[in-house]
């Protein structure tokens, strides 16, 4: 297994460039089968900075139009959640009554994505679906959660590159 070091860490690779073409390939197909020919244009709410890859590579294989749009969170500090959201940026365009894709990188705790569900839902879209690159089960601390689309599930291990960071750096590597 290829090894890399990061700043003061060893990783190696898990998932690598074809793999997650591959995933997202097939997580694009099953977004395309419930939304293609659709009267309305959906959000594509890409939950920054962590989801801008898969958000960009989803969107090249969409068969529909939509509208992305933006919003911000933290909570995550080094190599693990703090377990306190914060919301660093409001949603970029208007939500109410429209079809939301939630696009995220990972879902570790649930803790990010149960805030951005919270919000949503005050503004009443008509309705909220997850896609996720990759899903942590094993570290869930909430349970109100439906991921509808995933890409991989992952062991509870701290994972980096393709829009994941480790303090803000390596988001650029494809694997
Ligand atoms: P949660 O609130 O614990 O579910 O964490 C969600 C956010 O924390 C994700 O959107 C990521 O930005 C970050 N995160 C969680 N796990 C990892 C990881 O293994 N590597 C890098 N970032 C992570």
């Amino acid at each position: 297994m290829e090894k890399i070091t990061l700043k003061d860490k060893t990783f190696r690779k898990v998932i690598s460039y074809e793999q997650l073409s591959a995933a997202i390939d097939a997580v694009a197909c099953k977004i395309n089968a419930d939304f293609k020919n659709c009267d309305d244009v959906p959000v594509l709410l890409c939950v920054l900075n962590g989801s801008i890859m898969f958000t960009a590579e989803l969107m090249k294989r969409f068969q529909f139009n939509c509208q992305v749009v933006s919003t911000k969170l933290t909570s995550y500090e080094g190599t693990g959640s703090t377990g306190n959201v914060k919301q660093a940026l409001g949603l970029t365009a208007d939500i109410q009554g429209r079809r939301v894709i939630v696009v995220e990188d990972i879902v570790d705790t649930g803790f990010t994505l149960s805030t951005v569900v919270k919000i949503l839902k005050s503004y009443n879209p008509a309705s909220i679906e997850i896609a996720s690159l990759l899903d942590k089960p094993s570290m869930r601390k909430v349970d109100d959660l439906k991921l509808k689309y995933v890409g991989f599930v992952v062991p509870a291990e701290f994972v980096v590159g393709y829009g994941l960071d480790y303090n803000e750096l390596y988001r650029q590597l494809p694997y």
